[in-house]
């Protein structure tokens, strides 16, 4: 009986010794950044603590953006969000920016190359819930009043992305929370943000103390952009001439072209405009190129197509943050190589 006792106490001081000492875990290279700034009280991810973290939930807002539908709460198969495209046809899901405090297309397009990413107008679904506004800077000349709601609500800006970009229908509340659950899935882990080994040591020694926790706040989002930039280019002046000083790189074209254009101008793919890289497509390119028509790369890349009422696929455009003049011009010189072949 007293060993029994014995026993049971110095079992019970181990394990006590075992919690009390444990290494926080809270820094663990997977633990997600929203569940961190959760714990700290940040206002802003302390919206998203009742988003489910049900791993079929977060399976069906996977099948959602993936694949446009899936089986709803009901049993029943939910109907497609777009008959055009999925949200994946212009949004990656994974990092495709190397520096996450600075997202540029130059980085990006190599970062595309080597991660074998498409390159496209839309910013990724990684790290989603970790921006704190949607739809910024220029996209009010595209959507007017539409982003004001979507400017400060993520929820609202799948809604006007569904609508408005996938040429879709609403989507439903049980759907909504299914992509918010995803979402959150997709969050920034430790691991993304590329933390020092003293800022990482700053973190493991202020995290639980609540006086600190403003300042952990600020270190964690001073890893990573809190919005996505957007500015609208022009197409240059003189669409013979080109953007001004730019000479063209046609490696880098073609990269653009294989990793951005074909990943939907391609047999079966979003757009029913092949654009291979024969003699007979890069000399047509190239002819409207030089004719400044509706067609010409600058065009298409800096304005978009339009999307038609009664609804069809369209091209979104590049903003400047997602393709750069200079890779404009890199793929001008491109497609008038593989012209003059
Ligand atoms: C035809 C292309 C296209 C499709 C399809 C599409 N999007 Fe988008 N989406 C865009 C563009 C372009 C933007 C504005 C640029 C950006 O991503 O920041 C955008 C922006 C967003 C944003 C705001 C991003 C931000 O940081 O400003 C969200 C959220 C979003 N889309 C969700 C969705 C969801 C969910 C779907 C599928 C139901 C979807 N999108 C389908 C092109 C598309
Ligand atoms: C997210 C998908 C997507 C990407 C990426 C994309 N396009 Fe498009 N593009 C479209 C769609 C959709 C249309 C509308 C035509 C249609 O109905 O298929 C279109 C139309 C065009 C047109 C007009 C074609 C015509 O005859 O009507 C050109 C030219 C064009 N794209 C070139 C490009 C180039 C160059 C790139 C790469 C810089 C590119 N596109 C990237 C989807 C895309």
């Amino acid at each position: 009986m007293r060993n029994t006792l014995l026993l049971a106490a110095a079992s019970s001081l181990l394990l006590w010794g075992l919690v009390a000492f444990r290494p926080a875990d809270t820094l663990s290279d997977d633990t997600s950044v929203i569940n961190l700034l959760i714990q700290l009280g940040d206002t802003v991810a302390l919206r998203y603590q009742d988003v489910s973290t049900d791993p079929e939930v977060i399976q069906r807002g996977r099948e959602i953006i993936e694949l446009g539908r899936t089986i709803g709460p009901s049993g029943r198969r939910s109907d497609f969000v777009s008959k055009y495209y999925n949200c994946t046809s212009c949004h990656n899901q994974v990092q495709e920016d190397p520096d996450l405090a600075n997202p540029n297309p130059d980085d990006r397009l190599k970062y595309a190359q080597a991660n074998g990413l498409p390159f496209l107008q839309a910013t990724t679904f990684h790290g989603i819930l970790n921006r704190e506004s949607w739809y910024n800077e220029d996209y009010y000349k595209k959507y007017g009043e539409l982003v004001y709601a979507a400017n400060h609500d993520v929820r609202e800006a799948i809604q006007l992305c569904a609508q408005e970009c996938a040429q879709g229908r609403p989507v439903e509340e049980w759907e909504m929370e299914a992509i918010m659950a995803y979402y959150r899935e997709l969050a920034f882990r430790v691991s993304d943000l590329n933390l020092s080994a003293s800022e990482r040591q700053t973190l493991e020694s202020g995290l639980d103390d609540p006086a600190r926790s403003q300042e952990m706040i600020t270190l964690l989002k001073s890893k990573y952009l809190t919005y996505s930039p957007a500015t609208f280019g022009n197409a240059p002046q003189d669409k013979k001439k080109g953007y001004e000083g730019l000479q063209g790189d046609s490696e880098n074209g073609e990269l653009v072209f294989t990793l951005g254009c074909q990943n939907c101008h391609k047999p079966e793919g979003v757009s029913d405009v092949v654009l291979d890289k024969s003699r007979f497509t890069l000399k047509k390119l190239k002819d409207n190129l030089t004719k400044g028509n509706l067609y010409s790369i600058y065009q298409v890349i800096r304005y978009g197509t339009h999307p038609e009422p009664g609804h069809r696929p369209y091209m979104p455009h590049y903003t400047l943050e997602r393709m750069s003049h200079q890779q404009v011009e890199d793929l001008r010189a491109f497609i008038e190589k593989g012209a003059r072949r």
